[in-house]
Formats: structure tokens, C-alpha cells, sequence
């Protein structure tokens, strides 16, 4: 399973690059609203930190502005990934753009039908939001399980990636739905690694051997 973070931080990137478990990143127009610089300045660091792919949102709503926006933005670095709501001028764009080699992460997916449709019209990436439908009372990793199915079913190569991911056991649940990656805020990611078992017992493991120690 991949792990890509969800922020538009170059500091919350740089610290999760550093534990070695990052391959990739998740930016949308809320996360980049939040930065310092320029769309592409902000772009072409992350791409610097991170050796993977980094998704990029589009915000034009009509298919042909979709295309043009997604060849500007797949210019800016190669390790750019196109995001693109699943609308109905985006489901055009999608086609139009995968079909030009561009890779596309296709967001705001909330159905298996649009989950469908968008394997269909060759995204890299569907993004179904976990924690939005969970907000909303419906069970978001159902929906993970429901697409898993129907793209093993007809073999989309279409990679599912959990998003609106809100804590460590959305990341076991989503694992266990054969999601192929998780984007993960900063805060849950540092919440994957604690256990407070874990920090007590290397407390004991420690003063047992330090005394040990003072004894010889
Ligand atoms: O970036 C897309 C998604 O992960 C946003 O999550 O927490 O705003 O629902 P959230």
C-alpha cells in the first residue's frame, strides 16, 4: 500500500519525507489557499522533497478549460498528477487529457458509478472520500470495498486512493478494502506510529537496564 500525504506544506512534507515511508503527494485548492508563493512555485518544491507522484487540482469547470488548465499544470513538473472532479465536463476532460499521456487523479468521488466512470475514461487515480460520507452518515469505506470489487472484476488498472482520510483506523480499514493508497493529513500520520504501549514499555526496558547497569 502507498502512503502519499495530503497537505500543500512544504515544512509538513519535509518532516514526513523524512521518516521514509512517503510516496507521494495530495494537494487540492483548500490546502494550497493555506501556503505562501505561487500555484507552481509551491508545485515545483514539493516536487523537490518527494519522489513520487503529486497531485494538482484543477478549478476550471467547463471540459476544454479542464484540458487546458491539466496541460498547463502536467507542464510544470513530470512528477505532476492532474486532479479533476468527477463532473460531467470532467469526465470529458479525463478522457481527453489520459488519452494525452497526461495521469489523472479523479476527486470528489462519492459513488461506485462515478468510480466507474472514471476507470473507464483511463484515470491513474480515483479519490474516494472516506471521511465526507462517514460525516454525512453514510459508511465511506464501504465505498472503498464496492469499487475494489468492480475494478477486479473487469481489471481497470485504475489505482483506488482513499482520501478524506480522518484516523489511523480509516488507514487499517482502507488496507484491508485493498485500497492501492491512502493520502493521509499530517496529524494521522504521526498517529499511525504512537502507542502508549510502546513508549511505556521501552520506559521499562530502560530503567531495568540502566539499574542493571548501576549494579555492576
Ligand atoms: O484532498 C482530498 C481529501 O483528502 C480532503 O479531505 O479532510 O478535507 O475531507 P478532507
Amino acid at each position: 500500500m502507498k502512503f502519499f500525504i495530503d497537505t500543500a506544506s512544504v515544512k509538513e512534507i519535509q518532516e514526513a519525507n523524512a521518516m521514509g515511508i512517503l510516496d507521494g503527494v495530495t494537494t487540492n485548492p483548500t490546502h494550497m489557499s493555506k501556503e505562501e508563493g505561487t500555484f507552481e512555485d509551491i508545485l515545483l518544491r514539493i516536487c523537490e522533497i518527494v519522489d513520487g507522484p503529486v497531485s494538482a487540482e484543477v478549478v476550471s469547470l467547463k471540459w476544454e478549460e479542464i484540458v487546458a488548465e491539466a496541460g498547463k499544470i502536467a507542464k510544470i513538473h513530470p512528477k505532476i498528477v492532474v486532479k479533476i472532479p468527477i463532473t460531467l465536463d470532467g469526465l470529458k476532460a479525463i478522457k481527453r487529457v489520459s488519452s494525452e499521456g497526461i495521469r489523472v487523479n479523479v476527486t470528489l468521488c462519492f459513488s461506485a458509478t462515478q468510480a466507474l466512470l472514471a476507470a473507464k475514461a483511463g484515470a491513474t487515480y480515483i479519490s474516494p472520500f472516506i471521511g465526507r460520507l462517514d460525516d454525512i452518515g453514510h459508511e465511506g469505506m464501504e465505498l472503498i470495498r464496492t469499487i475494489r470489487e468492480i475494478y477486479d472484476n473487469y481489471g481497470f488498472e485504475t489505482q483506488i486512493l482513499a482520501a478524506s482520510v480522518r484516523s489511523p483506523q480509516h488507514v487499517v480499514q482502507a488496507a484491508l478494502a485493498g485500497a492501492d493508497v491512502v493520502t493521509l493529513p499530517p496529524a494521522v500520520i504521526k498517529q499511525l506510529l504512537a502507542h502508549p504501549l510502546t513508549d511505556i514499555g521501552l520506559k521499562r526496558f530502560l530503567d531495568d537496564w540502566n539499574a542493571w547497569k548501576q549494579k555492576k
